[in-house]
Order: C-alpha cells, then structure tokens, then sequence
C-alpha cells in the first residue's frame, strides 16, 4: 500500500516538564510516575530519549525495585520470543515496593492476588492457552459478527439520541467493549454496571477518578467481590453449559485431569474481562481523536472504506493502551549489548516500540494507510500475544463502520483527558460534537 500525502510529522524532545536524564533519580522517577501516562507528550519525550541515547536502561525509581527499560521495537520482540530466557513470572507489572508487600501480606506471602495466562510459564501457559485459543480465533469471532454489530447499532442509536454531543470515551467506547466481553463471557446485562466498576478499578488503580478508596478494601476488595461474582457463574456453567466461554472456563481440567481451582477459573474470568475492555475502548477513543485531530487522515477513509482494516491497526499502534509488561531473566543475557543479569526484570515499553522510528516511517503522524501498521506491538508478540487480537480488532472495525455510516463533521466539544496509570491507560474523556447524516 502506498503511503501518499503524509501528515506532518510534530517535533518530539525533551519538554520542562520532563527532568534531565542527567538527573538520574528525577527521571526515573518519572518513568513510573503514573502521571507520565497520562500525558502523550511527556511519556514520549521520556522514551524517545531512551530509544535514542539508553535504550535498554537500567531504572532505579525510589520506592521500586529497579528493572532495565527496553524501549525499542527490536529488541522488545527478542525478549518477548525468548520464553526459555525471559520469563513471565514472578513479576508482572509495575508496583511500588509498599504495594509488593501489602500483596504479600494479605495473601499470605504470595506475590500475586490472581494467576493468569499472562503471569504463567511453560508448561502452564501453553496448557492455559490451549483452552481458549479456538474459541478466540479469527475463525470462531466471525461467528459473533452480527450479534457485535448489533451492540455496535445501539451504541451508535444511543449517540444519536444524546443530540449531537457527548463524551465519546465515558459514554460510548467504555459501554461497547465492555457488553462484548460480556457476550462471550455470556454474563446477562444487568451485570454490566458491576463488571464496568470492577475492570475499571482493576486497571485505574492508580487513577483517582476510578481508585476505590482504601477506606473502602482498595483492589483487593475489588477482587474478592469479583472472586463471588464467577464462582456463581462457575458453578451454573458446570451444571448448565452454553455456547460461551464461561462454560470452558468452568468446565477446564489441569494437566492431570483434575478440575481447575477457583483462583484459577476467576483469574481467567478476570484476565478476559479485564483485558478485553479498557484496552480496547482506549483503542477506539484515540482513533477517533486522531481521525478529528487530522481531518485529511478522516478523508482518505470515507474516500476508500477498504482503509478500514489498516486504520485499526494503525489506532491501535498510535494508541498502544498496554503501556508496558514485565519479563524475568532466568538466566544471565545480553540484550542489545547490555548485560543482564538472572533475577532482572527487564520493562517492555510498547507505547515506545511503536514510535520507534527504526520500525516506522514518521512515527509520530497519524497515517490511516500506513504501509506496514500491523507491525505494531500493542499486541505483544510471540507465544503471549494478545489473544483476544481478533475480536480486538473486529469490534472496532464495526464499531467504525457504524460510526462513519451515521455521523459526519466530527469535531472536538472539550479537552480530552487520559488515566493516571502505568499498565493500562487511555483516554477517560473524550467530549466531541458530531452531526447525524
Ligand atoms: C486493542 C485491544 C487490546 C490490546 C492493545 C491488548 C494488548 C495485550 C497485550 C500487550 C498482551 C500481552 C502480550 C505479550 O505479553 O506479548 C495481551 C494479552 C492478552 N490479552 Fe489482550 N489486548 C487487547 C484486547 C483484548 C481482548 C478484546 C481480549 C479478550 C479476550 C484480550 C485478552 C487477552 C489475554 C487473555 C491475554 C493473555 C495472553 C497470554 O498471555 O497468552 N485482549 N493483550
């Protein structure tokens, strides 16, 4: 595919509100200060430095435990491949010192509250995987097309009824997602105001719009409502299976035949609820922020609505809403010419892979018929890539079908504004003004 009339390309540098990197502790600091993710240009000031001058980088921040970044989209992939030398477990995600302990408190010295697909090793995960790999392919997603394109009709309706303005990211691309999820999970809709509030909290834990109050149990009393919530749908699914998912999970044996755990069973209820909503309502939101930020990019797209597929993808890459994932090195390795040690945790930084300007041509302009889009690694790559990519990817194309078909002259109402988190963060408001064709 052709790449013609590219959009400008903004200038990205250092900015005031980022610390020298030659003040080590303030910059690391503000490497995992959640306020960093919320800010698109502060985040990719920090990691186009790093990509340029460090970037595979030892971090220090006060208050963590100190982790090598790895900012470029080559040397990503490498760690991400090697699964016999960089590991899953034991550390997952960013969390404070203070947090690790509390975990480990409440859990009785476990370092985890839950144990998913995504936190497994071999043999596990390719165990875990297995189970739901078929139900998740692109094959079997077709078959939900229509039933996700009927979502996507009522969530378009319901814009339509706000009268030509609303907050597309809290009123529209968090509610969507969320009831496809809940269509494979096949949970019924009055549950949808419990499962929006627990994926919310899961992922905004660090966001004060969506923390829950320690006053209130913090996450780990989110987790414990959670936790009662699938043991019912656990227990129906064993006694009445349905075309779903819930009814895999339910029904799923270990390796030796024995029935899967309820720690299990909830933590791959979670994983999938979880996972499949913010990050793709984010995904949605970003897109159509840069189809309004970029009114030629809009064009070519209702000019030639084949450039649908790709425009995901290159949503997608732009949005990156997984702002990082961890790996453990088993043993000692080189990465790019550094020297890691067994025991580092090394931070795998997709939001910088895909600006990194060795992989894409004018990484930082929005290009709906960018040539090679799908190289992007908001996914992930190798044997823990994404496994709800396909379903990822179908929602929103329809959701955009249905969009573009019914509205016209998008524009921006408002500020927009993004999470406070270094997991998983996107857009939280999103005000904009459109015109029903
Ligand atoms: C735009 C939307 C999405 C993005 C950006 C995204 C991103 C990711 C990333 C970065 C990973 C880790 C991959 C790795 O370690 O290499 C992942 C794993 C996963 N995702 Fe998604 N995801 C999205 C949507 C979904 C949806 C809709 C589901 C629903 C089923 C889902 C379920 C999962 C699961 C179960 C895993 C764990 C896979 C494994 O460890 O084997 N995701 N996703």
């Amino acid at each position: 595919m052709a790449t013609a009339a590219l959009a400008p390309e903004p200038e990205i540098g250092l900015t005031p509100n980022v610390p020298a990197p030659t003040d080590k502790a303030a910059f690391d600091a503000a490497i995992v200060d959640p306020d960093s993710y919320a800010n698109e240009e502060r985040y990719h000031a920090i990691f186009k430095h790093l990509r340029e001058e460090a970037p595979v980088y030892w971090c220090e921040p006060e208050g963590y435990r100190p982790f090598w970044t790895v900012a470029r989209h080559a040397d990503i992939k490498r760690v991400e491949l090697d699964t016999d030398t960089f590991l899953n477990d034991p550390r997952l995600t960013l969390s404070s010192i203070a947090d690790e302990e509390r975990v480990k408190a409440l859990t009785g010295g476990s370092d985890k509250l839950t144990r998913n697909l995504v936190s497994m090793d071999n043999p596990d995960h390719r165990h875990f995987r297995a189970m739901t790999q078929a139900y998740f392919s692109a094959k079997h997603m077709r078959q939900l097309e229509d039933d996700i394109r009927a979502l996507a009709k009522e969530s378009v309706e319901h814009m339509a009824a706000l009268g030509g303005q609303c907050d597309f990211a809290a009123e529209v691309a968090v509610w969507f997602p969320l009831r496809v999820i809940m269509l494979t999970l096949g949970v019924p809709r009055e549950d949808e105001t419990f499962l929006m509030k627990i994926t919310q909290e899961v992922f905004g834990a660090q966001d004060f719009d969506h923390m829950r109050p320690e006053e209130m149990g913090g996450l780990f009393a989110t987790i414990a409502e959670f936790n009662a919530w699938c043991d019912r749908i656990t227990a129906d699914r064993k006694i009445n299976p349905r075309e779903d998912v819930s009814t895999i999970i339910a029904n799923a044996t270990l390796t030796d035949g024995s029935p899967m755990g309820n720690m299990e069973a909830m933590s791959y209820y979670l994983i999938i609820a979880a996972a499949g909503h913010d990050t793709t309502s984010s995904s949605s939101s970003a897109g159509l922020l840069e189809l309004i930020r970029n009114p030629a990019e809009m064009k070519k797209l209702r000019d030639d609505p084949s450039l649908l597929p790709n425009a995901i993808d290159e949503m997608i890459r732009w949005a990156s809403p997984v702002k990082h994932f961890f790996r453990t090195a088993a043993v000692d390795a080189d990465v790019a010419g550094m020297a890691i040690k067994a025991g580092d945790g090394l931070v795998m930084a997709y939001p910088s892979a895909n600006r990194d300007a060795a992989m894409f041509e004018g990484p930082f302009a929005f290009r709906v018929d960018r040539a090679n889009a799908k190289q992007h690694l908001a996914f992930g790559y190798g044997p823990h890539l994404c496994l709800g990519q396909h379903l990822a990817k179908m929602e929103m194309r329809i959701l955009f079908e249905e969009l573009l078909a019914r509205f016209d002259d998008f524009e921006l109402a408002g500020d927009p504004a993004w999470t406070r988190a270094s997991f998983v963060s996107g857009m939280k408001r999103l005000p904009i003004r459109y015109r029903t064709k």
